[in-house]
């Protein structure tokens, strides 16, 4: 990927680095002696950690979790799992797509505190490995669209978003909730190097309007493909809102707080007018600077040579979610 690495760097559709482009840039930066010192990374995440496998401590192992299986829908092809634990964004792990795997041993998922807390009668902070060993988790299969437009199909396991929502009591206040993902640069390198992560304003921040969260399509995932989140799919508990683009289903969260106010979200404090709040899927508003009518599905071939498909209304989930957005104009509240 060509990163601009001195401005802030956002997602374009071409950020997907072909494997013999990313080795030939690993080759380049060994040739060059690791050269370092234009790179401000933390302490411990030093160049050659980042670009060396030898020296790459491995991810924390997943594990097997309890869930109630989905049945597998008829004629639905899964992205393997190979893919979607390789082809990522989680800029605090890096921007290019595979450097979140590779630096996933960064991220310490255990233990993990979870706070519901706001605009609620009863806040509470929860284990979240309480919730995982625990709880039967539901499985989910879900389509992921991202805003780079590309897709993947993909089984999750874990509970609505409502659920762990309905548990704190909301106030009548409570019109938003924020998400936050953990702040660490020792766990999350990223957000210590603007090099690294993209020069964002860490923590990560999301937000939902109280329906949208409330909506039973909204999931929080603990698990994939029957195992615990990989690092680099948001250990250990993520958001996954389908209808929307990626970026909406926050990684890592720490923090869930209900708000009165419409809350910051990451990507739309950063590109106001690439990024809404809403971040509804939509083939007819297009990104500035690409088309959002078709993707690439990421199955069995990788992201190349991916057939191109039409995008959906709200990821094909209309039915379920039209209705939350009657009256209100797309273009403008995109
Ligand atoms: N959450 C955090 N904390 N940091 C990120 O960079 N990237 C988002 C979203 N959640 C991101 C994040 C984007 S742009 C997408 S497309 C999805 O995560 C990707 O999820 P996946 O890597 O599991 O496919």
């Amino acid at each position: 990927m060509l990163i601009k690495r001195s401005t802030p760097h956002h997602p374009t559709e071409r950020d997907v680095t072909p494997e013999a482009v990313y080795q030939d840039r690993r080759l380049i930066l060994k040739g060059l002696g690791l050269g370092t010192a234009s790179l401000a990374f933390p302490a411990q995440a030093s160049l050659l950690d980042l670009f060396s496998d030898e020296k790459a401590a491995p991810a924390p192992a997943t594990k097997e979790i309890h869930y109630k299986a989905a049945a597998r829908p008829e004629g639905v092809t899964l992205t393997p799992l190979e893919k979607a634990t390789t082809h990522n964004n989680f800029y605090e792990l890096g921007t290019d797509k595979g450097e979140p795997a590779r630096n996933a041993h960064y991220l310490k998922p255990e233990p993990w505190a979870l706070k519901v807390e706001g605009e609620v009668a009863k806040p509470f902070t929860l284990d979240v490995w309480d919730l995982i060993n625990k709880t039967e988790l539901e499985e989910r299969i879900y389509r992921l669209r991202c805003v780079e437009a590309w897709s993947m199909v993909l089984p999750w396991s874990g509970i609505a978003l409502a659920d762990l929502i309905r548990r704190a009591e909301p106030t009548s206040r409570a019109k938003f909730v924020a998400f936050e993902t953990l702040y660490d640069p020792e766990q999350l390198p990223g957000q210590a190097s603007s090099n690294l992560g993209g020069g964002i304003d860490y923590p990560y921040v999301e937000g939902l309007r109280m329906d949208e969260a409330m909506h039973p399509l909204s999931f929080l995932a603990m698990g994939l493909y029957g195992k615990t989140l990989p690092a680099q799919n948001g250990a250990p508990i993520r958001l996954v809102v389908p209808w929307k683009y990626g970026f909406k289903s926050i990684k890592s969260i720490v923090s869930i707080r209900l708000v009165e106010e419409m809350p910051p979200t990451t990507w739309n404090l950063l590109a106001p007018n690439e990024y809404g709040f809403y971040a509804n899927v939509n083939p007819q508003v297009d990104h500035p600077r690409w088309s959002q009518a078709s993707e690439r599905f990421i199955g069995e071939g990788g992201i190349f040579g991916a057939k191109r498909q039409p995008t959906l209304l709200f990821n094909g989930y209309g039915d379920e979610v039209a209705s939350l957005y009657q009256g209100m104009d797309l273009r403008k509240w995109y």
